[in-house]
C-alpha cells in the first residue's frame, strides 16, 4: 500500500503530529504551502484565519512535492479554524479527485472541533473514510502521550 500524509500547519502543532505519524508508518509526507501566507499573531491571526476559513477561501498553493495520483491511502491533517478545516484543503480538494481512495482525517484543535470532519466528508463523498482523530494542541501539553495516541491511531487504520 502506498500512503501519503498531507498536512497544513500555521503554528507547528499539526506539522509535529503529521511528521511523527509519517515516521511511524513509513508514509510519505507532504506540506501544503499557500503562496502569500500572512504571518499574524494574537487577535489578528484569528480575524484573518477565521475569515478565510468561514469564506471557504481557496488560496493558491506552491507546487506539490508528491504526485497524489500515486497513493491509494491519504491522511489529511489540518488545524481547526473557525470550526472547520483550513483553506489550503479547499484548494486541494477542489483540484484533485480523491474518489475511491482510503482517507484518514486528522486535526489539531484547541478544544472545539466544530464541523471539521463533517465538512471534510462533504467534499469527499466518493472516498472511503477509514478513521478520524482530533488532538488538543500537542505542543502545549502531554506531547509524548498525544504522539502515542496519534501513532496508535494511524497504525490501526
Ligand atoms: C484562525 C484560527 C482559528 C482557530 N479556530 C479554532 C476553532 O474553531 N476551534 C479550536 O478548537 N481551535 C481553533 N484554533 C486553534 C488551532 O486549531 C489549534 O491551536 C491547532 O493546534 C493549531 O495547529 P497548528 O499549530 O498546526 O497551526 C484556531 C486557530 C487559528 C489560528
Amino acid at each position: 500500500m502506498t500512503q501519503l500524509i498531507i498536512y497544513y500547519s500555521y503554528e507547528g502543532n499539526t506539522e509535529f503530529m503529521a511528521t511523527k505519524m509519517a515516521q511511524s508508518v513509513g508514509a510519505d509526507l507532504m506540506k501544503l504551502k499557500p503562496l502569500n501566507e500572512k504571518k499574524f499573531t494574537g487577535f489578528m491571526k484569528y480575524v484573518w484565519g477565521g475569515r478565510a476559513a468561514v469564506m471557504r477561501q481557496k488560496p493558491k498553493l506552491g507546487d506539490l512535492s508528491h504526485n497524489i495520483e500515486e497513493y491509494n491511502r491519504i491522511i489529511l491533517c489540518t488545524p481547526v479554524w473557525a470550526g472547520t478545516f483550513t483553506p489550503p484543503f479547499n484548494t486541494l480538494l477542489h483540484s484533485y479527485d480523491l474518489k475511491n481512495r482510503e482517507i484518514g482525517l486528522f486535526c489539531c484543535n484547541a478544544g472545539g472541533m466544530g464541523k471539521v470532519f463533517t465538512n471534510f466528508k462533504r467534499l469527499l463523498s466518493g472516498s472511503k473514510i477509514i478513521g478520524e482523530l482530533g488532538i488538543l494542541d500537542p505542543l502545549k501539553s502531554d506531547r509524548e502521550k498525544k504522539v502515542e495516541q496519534a501513532v496508535n491511531w494511524v497504525k490501526s487504520l
